[in-house]
């Protein structure tokens, strides 16, 4: 971590026993530990759910549980967000932690891919985190706004918070033909900005947040 990066860390609200308990058992037992959202990311996500106030929440990747606690964290009563994990075996990884945390019965979980899962659902979201498979950031985009289907799982007013925007710089860099992930983020930034049916800045949390509402 650099310095700077340090210093965010140590001026941003200090992560909760759980979490940081969760940190440490996802660089344990997980190959790819740099995808959890972490402190910061972490601390953002429960603070933007505390000032939406959103009823419906949707998470696209729920990875090993670390940013559906810290929204869950800013939810008010009666409020649910919905998880979609395709990837089955986390489920023994975040399940234990939902069961254990205070804010853990707000949360709804559903194994599967959220191409097929959301529609499904049949449910309008006030705010949603997409951090599935950057290749599918498009095709979560156009499912979202329901431009296939006709039936869009967003309202006006709705805020999506797309992370993962900027892939470690990736994007302002010479892209190599084979590269699916960089060009499938470059594809989704240029259509979200192109969108007349949106208002969105990308913010540089971590490794990038595009902050998109629907007007
Ligand atoms: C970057 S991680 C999510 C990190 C998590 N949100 C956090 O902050 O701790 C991406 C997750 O998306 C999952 N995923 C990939 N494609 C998916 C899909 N189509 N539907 C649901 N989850 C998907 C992956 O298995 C992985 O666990």
């Amino acid at each position: 971590m650099d310095l700077l990066e340090q210093y965010i860390e140590s001026h941003t609200s200090p992560e909760d026993e759980l979490l940081v308990e969760l940190d440490r058992e996802t660089h344990q037992r997980v190959i790819q530990p740099r995808m959890i959202s972490g402190r910061v990311q972490g601390r953002f996500l429960e603070l933007l759910v505390r000032m939406l106030r959103p009823r419906t929440v949707l998470e696209i990747g729920t990875f090993t549980g670390y940013s559906a606690l810290s929204m869950a964290a800013g939810l008010e009563e009666g409020a649910v967000l919905h998880t979609v994990e395709i990837d089955d075996e986390m489920e023994p990884i975040f399940r234990p932690f939902f069961e254990r945390s205070p804010h853990g019965d707000k949360i709804c979980v559903h194994i599967g891919s959220a191409l097929d899962i959301v529609p499904q659902l049949g449910m309008k979201f006030d705010l949603v985190f997409v951090d599935g498979d950057k290749r599918e950031y498009p095709a979560y985009y156009r499912m979202l706004m329901g431009d296939d289907s006709g039936c869009p799982s967003v309202h006006s007013g709705s805020v999506i918070l797309a992370d993962n925007v900027l892939w470690y710089g990736k994007v302002v860099e010479e892209l190599p033909r084979t590269d699916r992930f960089t060009q499938a983020i470059l594809d989704f930034n240029r259509m979200v900005a192109d969108d007349p049916r949106v208002e969105q800045v990308i913010l540089t949390i971590r490794d990038g947040l595009n902050l998109i509402r629907v007007k």
